[in-house]
């Protein structure tokens, strides 16, 4: 029982990394991701530049975009379509 639930959390685990390990080995994005990420080089200057300079995506990891991406949606009220385009892009402009 116990060595079930450590093969499922190890499997988790492996999941949450496996899509930052992808970027951050800078492997090819799929279409939908180049999509995504285009359309979030027109949203970012328009959106991220409001309150304060726009940052550029090689100042924080990945991961920290998605916690700051997460914060700047609430202060915003973006809609979360527009967020993950931005975030797509940010993550790829390195
Ligand atoms: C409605 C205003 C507003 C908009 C729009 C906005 N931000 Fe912010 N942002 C803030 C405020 C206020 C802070 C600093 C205080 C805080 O963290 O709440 C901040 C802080 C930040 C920081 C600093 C975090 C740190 O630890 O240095 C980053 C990076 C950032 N924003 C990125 C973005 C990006 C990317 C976007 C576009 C998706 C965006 N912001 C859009 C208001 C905004």
């Amino acid at each position: 029982m116990k060595c079930m639930r450590l093969l499922i959390i190890s499997l988790l685990v492996v999941v949450a990394i496996l899509p930052a390990s992808r970027v951050l080995a800078g492997e090819e994005q799929t279409p939908e991701q180049r999509k995504l990420a285009m359309e979030g080089a027109r949203l970012w200057p328009i959106y991220c530049a409001q309150c304060h300079n726009a940052r550029p995506g090689s100042e924080f990891s990945p991961n920290q975009w998605d916690a700051i991406l997460m914060h700047m949606k609430t202060q915003s009220n973006m809609p979360a379509k527009n967020i993950r385009a931005i975030k797509e892009f940010l993550k790829t402009v390195r």
